[in-house]
């Protein structure tokens, strides 16, 4: 089964260390969601792990044959349309036009966009729509694994639940991975299977926290629990810098 294997990962930009004895996995299927204070390093170790830096010292072991990513600008191409901005990532498997355009138009049409929406240039789409496209962009190509660095967080509460459900179905049936960034600890809780807390200076996970109970049964009690009780965990708390004084 594939997977992503991160063994004693270490990065330094100049002398400034960012990331130190980073190790987990993430196995088929599985989504491992990664929180921390800004500035922690998650976006470097996204972009360790997926190949779009260069690695200084550890291991990164991907054994994936396919990987997408989203980030929280949908970073399109803007001299293209929203329909080639999707189908641009099947040019390099070496589909044909007539189908790509097929298989694109199919994708977006799965995340609410029709063909009106298609002819349009990034410029002329709204944010949630750039986001929807930057998505469809990821998922035409049917990746096995997703790299998502806080993909929802300029997207409204519809959308986000819309594109939070999607991505979980192709989890459970398609055994999609995801590793996920996000600052929203309760957004992690209700989508992971497993959590890495990060700590700055340099980041290291200092928290691990495996969910058991099925995604499917965790309500919003559960997930409104859980969160209140991991927030009075005292790594997380300065974690989070939420040790504010009290007067
Ligand atoms: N290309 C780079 N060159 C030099 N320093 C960098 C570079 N990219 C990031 N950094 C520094 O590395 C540290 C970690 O940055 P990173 O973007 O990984 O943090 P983050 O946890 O994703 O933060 P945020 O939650 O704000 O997105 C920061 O101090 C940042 O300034
Ligand atoms: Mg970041």
């Amino acid at each position: 089964m594939a997977q992503l294997i991160i063994k004693n990962l270490y990065h330094k930009f100049g002398a400034t260390e960012i990331l130190a004895d980073i190790n987990f996995s993430l196995a088929q299927g599985k989504v491992i969601s990664i929180v921390g204070p800004s500035g922690s390093g998650k976006t470097t170790l996204l972009h360790l792990c997926g190949n779009l830096l260069e690695i200084v010292d550890g291991e990164v072991d991907n054994s994936f044959s396919s990987q997408a990513f989203a980030f929280q600008d949908a970073r399109l191409l803007p001299w293209q349309t929203a329909l080639d901005n999707i189908a641009f990532g099947l040019k390099g498997g070496g589909v044909a036009k007539k189908q790509r355009h097929k298989l694109a138009t199919k994708m977006a049409f799965k995340l609410g966009l029709n063909n009106d929406d298609l002819a349009k240039f990034p410029k002329d789409l709204s944010g949630g729509m750039r986001q929807r496209v930057a998505f469809a962009r990821a998922l035409v190509i049917k990746p096995e694994l997703m790299f998502l660095d806080e993909p929802f967080s300029a997207l409204d509460i519809g959308l986000k639940q819309e594109l939070q459900h999607l991505l979980m179905g192709l989890v459970v049936n398609e055994k999609l991975s995801i590793f996920f960034i996000t600052h929203d600890l309760a957004e992690a809780i209700k989508i992971s299977d497993e959590i890495l807390v990060l700590d700055a200076d340099p980041g290291r996970i200092v928290k691990q926290i495996v969910l058991d109970r099925p995604r499917e049964s965790r309500d919003e009690d559960y997930i409104f629990n859980t969160t209140r009780q991991l927030l009075q965990d005292p790594q997380i708390i300065s974690t989070f810098e939420l040790n504010f004084k009290k007067k």
